[in-house]
């Protein structure tokens, strides 16, 4: 079976083929600035403009034409509704066009989906940590519950304002990541875990009034990391005491963050639990872990029924395939 995965929650819009045991191609582009953050009207158009070329370019890839598709997976939530929409529009269109099944799927799913399946896992827990997402996610009586999350901003969202504020451009994560390279002197920051979530918000604002205090960014870049990446390190390991899993993966952008890698693989290691993180391709929006997990469901939905909702949560899917 050949489906076409599309991705467009939010910055990225990816297509991807997928044959049911090898992803054959995995195609993105993502809406940058130079600085400034994201503003969805403008994301919407770029994914408007390069929607089917990048579909095309999937197919091209793949050695395959519209033709041979089977299924169409889309992003169906959450995400920015502007942007969703676009992705939902290729997709009915193309089932119309071709006369072939559509399948939603919850993209915060597909991020444990794609690892479970590079991993070879089966059944681990996610440390998902991307923009608008900090969730620490595993499987548990026919859903993937949330044992723990951000109680404000994502990370990811945390470390671009933050960049903005030194103006670093969007997105900010690499740069941070860069200079923080450059320090090694930790400066006292605001660490915030209560229970199993965690908490940014008051951290952006000492952080941004540390910069109008003349505080060095490389000093505080490093700071920002060491105190983030040990918050989110510290709930993932209370999720696996408590759900007992023994296996970890890792997804979302920030995941491509070395520094963030290093941490929980110590953490592994020390209780004696498997780690995988996936290539930074399949970290970040990828239209690839949209294929892979509409393959596990396959739970095909009419064009007419079918729909993006902008906040569905994680736990209000039931998961029917893996029983
Ligand atoms: P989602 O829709 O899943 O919540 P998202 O759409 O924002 O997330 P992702 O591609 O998963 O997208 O992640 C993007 C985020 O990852 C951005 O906030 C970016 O700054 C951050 N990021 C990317 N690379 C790194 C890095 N090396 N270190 C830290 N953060 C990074
Ligand atoms: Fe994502």
């Amino acid at each position: 079976m050949i489906i076409l995965g599309i991705e467009s929650t939010a910055h990225t819009f990816g297509a991807s083929v997928f044959d049911g045991k090898n992803i054959l191609s995995n195609e993105k582009k993502a809406y940058t600035t130079m600085s400034g953050g994201m503003i969805p009207a403008k994301v919407a158009d770029h994914h408007v403009e390069h929607g089917a070329e990048i579909m095309s370019l999937a197919l091209k890839k793949a050695g395959m034409t519209f033709e041979d598709i089977d299924v169409i997976a889309y992003s169906a939530s959450p995400g920015i509704g502007h942007m969703l929409r676009i992705g939902a529009v290729f997709a009915r269109t193309l089932s119309l066009k071709l006369n072939k099944p559509l399948i939603p799927v919850n993209h915060c799913i597909a991020h444990l989906e794609i690892g479970r399946f590079l991993s070879g896992f089966d059944d681990p827990l996610l440390l998902y940590a991307s923009g608008a997402n900090t969730q620490v996610i595993a499987y548990e009586s026919g859903r993937y519950r949330v044992f723990g999350e951000t109680l404000d901003i994502g990370i990811g969202n945390f470390l671009d304002s933050v960049g903005r504020t030194m103006k670093l451009g969007f997105p900010a994560g690499p740069k941070i990541e860069k200079l923080a390279l450059e320090s090694t002197n930790y400066i006292e920051l605001p660490y915030n875990v209560k229970g199993m979530d965690v908490s940014f918000g008051g951290l952006l604002t000492n952080v941004k009034n540390k910069l109008n205090q003349g505080y060095k960014l490389e000093d505080l870049c490093f700071s920002i990391q060491e105190t983030v990446f040990a918050m989110l390190v510290e709930v993932c390991e209370r999720a696996i005491a408590h759900t007992g899993k023994k296996q970890v993966v890792l997804g979302g952008g920030v995941g491509c963050n070395k520094r963030l890698k290093e941490m929980l693989k110590k953490m592994c290691d020390e209780r004696g639990i498997d780690f995988y993180s996936p290539e930074n391709e399949f970290l970040v929006d990828n239209a690839a872990m949209i294929a892979v997990a509409g393959h596990y469901s396959l739970e095909t939905i009419e064009v007419a029924k079918s729909y993006i909702d902008p906040y569905l949560r994680t736990d209000e899917v039931e998961i029917k395939y893996r029983n």
